[in-house]
């Protein structure tokens, strides 16, 4: 790439970037620039091969090279621009990495005139408390953000190099402009460190100091971790950035006297919803920022082990994201209890505070909704992230189709290849503006056509009760009747919902019509337990000799509950006990005892009654006595992962005789064995071989498994304290 690259300061980064240009290979020979008083971190950075050669006269360590990496604090970055200009070449690309950029495109202006069209900014997200050649690494930068602040002016072919030299090291680049930047990192660096060094300055003075350093446990270090930074670096850092991060330090001084009075006045709930806001707030960030940075999680399950006792498993998917939809759009305020605390409905009840509603919680599956009525959200003002939900992204396409405002939907990688067309297209039949990728994917750009949207009488292609959910939430603004048939029987939450809320819908057999005339009343809802998180148990306690589990609480909704007459035709013994109707649902208690099952056909009627459960499903016929054949499940191709194939290929792994066909599989009961397989960061496909490790004769490794939090972030835990032996490690 380079055939010499200089570093001009070769400390902690400027000695990473020498590490990592050679490791990968990025220039043919590496020298670094330093003072005298430098000499000898330069004599250790040669020693260390970290750089081949030193200079301490610029012109030589200049001479030949085609890249200058500037990596010395910020505060003398104007007078290294002094001592390079006579030097300056056309040749030659010019980067560098300090915090600030604003400062640095100052001093190259106050230098130079203009800002050099070879000089590209750049900051690579990434630093460690120590500092000097010595603490330099091969991966400093690694899965870290690298921002690179170009100028209208900059050389389109240095900006490509640098970009891909930071690529090269591993980095995840993002362009910014310089403000941007330096308003950003005010915030998300600046001001942290900022108040992890006055944090430890007051307890540091006070009296007791001894006292308190003593019993610092675990809150303290975290909080102040980023107090042992170089603190000559953080006083440059900050006082280059003082513009952005005074304002910000106001903003901080009002947060804490709000507390103080909360306080104050014993004002528990409140200070409990800011905490409660701050935990979920942060939890959403991490995902939707460092998901493909984040680690990695795998599952390694004991084979054998008897599931016994009592669990109430977390709430129902469907109904919590429907609950924040509705509770969102309805007069009043909705209290909601049993909310599942997950990913996937935590992301919908996001996208309804970014769209201005007040939400309080959740606190033990407890959320207070003030709802803004039917035209009361307000426009996002920034995309709306949706993480890994299908549920939330559909649902929501219907929803905002019709608003006053425009919105752009997007998710994770999964969801942005999941198809949109099904709900896209039938809404611009509505007269609705939705713009896809070409492959018909997320993002979605959405021009709201408030007043716009006619109603259409929609035959839907496939059973899909995201797609009906997504029409009838938009008929909910559509001049007309909107309909919509389903070619067979799909969940109904979101038409019970609706009623539940005493907004009108006409169930005639398989057509359910909405119009806008309408109004949503707030009401208070009780998610029972989901369904398809309880299916991992009782497949799990099916297959397990010796098994006898009681799950409480659990929704039984006749759409729903495919997964307990397939599993009784296979010969399961399953109980339904309690029976009744909570908040319009039925919900009972399902005592799940050991049984040897047999191979059946699926009746097709069943699937899309069952139609998240057919992972588990699929480990039950690995368990059962004869062939199982499924049929008329092609919707499984388009899940998280593509359900078939991935099952398909896991169960191979682990000796079964699976075979995929176009819309189900053929599987040939038998013995389970041992492996390495992975769930393609597909939550169900994870859990679904966690409990194939019941009936395994040999340990399973799952990889790939972070996204359990999505549906059932207590699976693991939960799992454990029924008796099977699963270990969870982070890598
Ligand atoms: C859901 C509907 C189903 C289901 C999904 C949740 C819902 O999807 O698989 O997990 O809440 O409406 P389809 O509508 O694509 O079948």
């Amino acid at each position: 790439m380079f055939d010499r690259l200089c570093i001009v300061g070769v400390g902690l980064i400027g000695g990473s970037v020498a590490r990592a240009a050679r490791h990968y290979g990025l220039s043919k020979s590496i020298v670094g620039y330093g003072r005298q008083e430098d000499l000898q971190n330069l004599e250790t950075a040669k020693r260390l091969g970290v750089i081949d050669d030193y200079y301490l006269q610029i012109e030589q360590a200049l001479h030949g090279a085609d890249c200058v990496v500037i990596a010395t604090p910020v505060a003398s970055i104007e007078s290294i621009f002094e001592l390079l200009k006579p030097f300056w070449t056309e040749h030659a690309i010019y980067t560098d990495v300090g915090s600030t950029k604003g400062s640095v495109v100052t001093a190259a202006q106050r230098v130079f005139g203009t800002v050099p069209d070879n000089l590209v900014p750049a900051h690579p997200v990434a630093g460690a408390e120590q500092s000097g050649v010595d603490a330099s690494v091969v991966d400093l930068f690694v899965n870290k953000r690298l921002i690179i602040t170009p100028l209208g002016h900059t050389r389109t072919e240095a900006l490509h190099k640098i970009q891909g030299f930071w690529e090269h090291c591993g980095s995840v680049v993002s362009m910014m402009d310089v403000n941007h930047h330096d308003a950003v990192l005010a915030a998300t660096s600046h001001l942290p460190h900022i108040l992890a060094f006055a944090l430890v300055d007051m307890l540091g003075h006070k009296d007791e100091q001894s006292e308190i350093f003593k019993y610092a446990a675990g809150g303290f270090r975290d909080f102040t971790r980023i107090a042992s930074s170089d603190p000559v670096m953080w006083r440059d850092i900050c006082s280059a950035n003082k513009n952005e991060i005074i304002p910000l330090l106001e903003l901080t001084k009002e947060q804490l006297d709000k507390i103080q009075r909360l306080l104050e006045n014993d004002d528990s709930k409140q200070l409990l919803t800011l905490f409660a806001y701050a935990n979920t707030a942060r939890q959403r960030f991490l995902n939707q920022f460092e998901g493909n940075m984040s680690k990695s999680i795998t599952f390694k399950v004991q084979p054998g082990g008897v599931l016994q006792g009592e669990a109430r498993v977390p709430g129902d998917k469907s109904m919590s994201h429907r609950s924040v939809m509705l509770g969102s759009l309805a007069d009043g305020i909705t209290h909601v209890k049993g909310f599942l605390e997950a990913e996937d409905a935590l992301a919908t009840l996001q996208a309804f505070r970014d769209m201005g509603v007040e939400i309080e919680g959740p606190v033990n599956g407890c959320l207070t909704i003030h709802g803004v009525g039917k035209q009361g959200l307000k426009a996002p003002k920034n995309e709306l992230y949706l993480g890994n939900s299908g549920t939330s992204m559909r649902l929501l396409s219907g929803l905002l189709a019709g608003q006053s405002f425009n919105s752009v939907l997007t998710g994770d990688k999964s969801l942005s290849g999941r198809p949109m067309k099904r709900v896209t297209e039938p809404l611009a039949l509505m007269g609705a503006d939705i713009k896809t990728t070409e492959k018909g994917t997320a993002p979605l750009y959405i021009t709201g056509k408030a007043g716009q949207l006619k109603g259409i009488d929609y035959v839907m292609p496939m059973a899909s009760a995201q797609v009906k959910s997504c029409l009838l939430l938009a008929g909910m603004y559509a001049e007309g009747e909107t309909s919509v048939t389903e070619p067979a029987p799909t969940r109904d939450h979101t038409e019970r919902m609706l009623s539940g809320f005493s907004y009108p819908v006409k169930k005639q057999g398989s057509k359910a019509g909405i119009t806008a005339e309408g109004h949503l009343t707030a009401t208070d809802i009780d998610v029972p337990s989901d369904i398809s998180s309880a299916a991992f148990f009782l497949v799990g306690a099916s297959i397990a000799p010796g098994s006898d589990l009681l799950l409480k609480h659990v929704g039984i909704n006749p759409t729903r509950t495919g997964v307990i007459d397939i599993l009784g035709l296979m010969g399961a013994n399953i109980e339904v006990l309690n029976e009744r109707i909570v908040g319009g649902e039925p919900v009972a208690d399902l005592h799940v005892v050991y049984s040897p099952l047999k191979g059946i056909d699926i009746p097709e009627y069943l699937v899309p009654l069952a139609i998240d459960e057919f992972p588990v499903l699929f480990v039950a016929a690995a368990c059962a006595e004869g062939q199982t054949r499924l049929s008329g499940a092609e919707e499984l191709r388009v899940k998280e992962s593509d359900r078939i194939q991935v099952m398909a290929d896991g169960l191979q792994l682990l000796g079964v005789d699976a075979q995929p066909t176009a819309d189900g599989m053929i599987i040939q009961g038998g013995s389970i064995g041992g492996g390495v397989v992975t769930s393609h960061g597909d939550h169900r496909i994870a859990m679904s071989f966690s409990i194939a490790g019941l009936r395994a004769n040999a340990p399973i490794t799952i990889l790939d498994c972070a996204n359990v939090n999505t549906s059932f972030p207590e699976f693991k835990d939960l799992v454990k304290r029924l008796g099977l032996a699963l270990v969870c490690t982070e890598s």
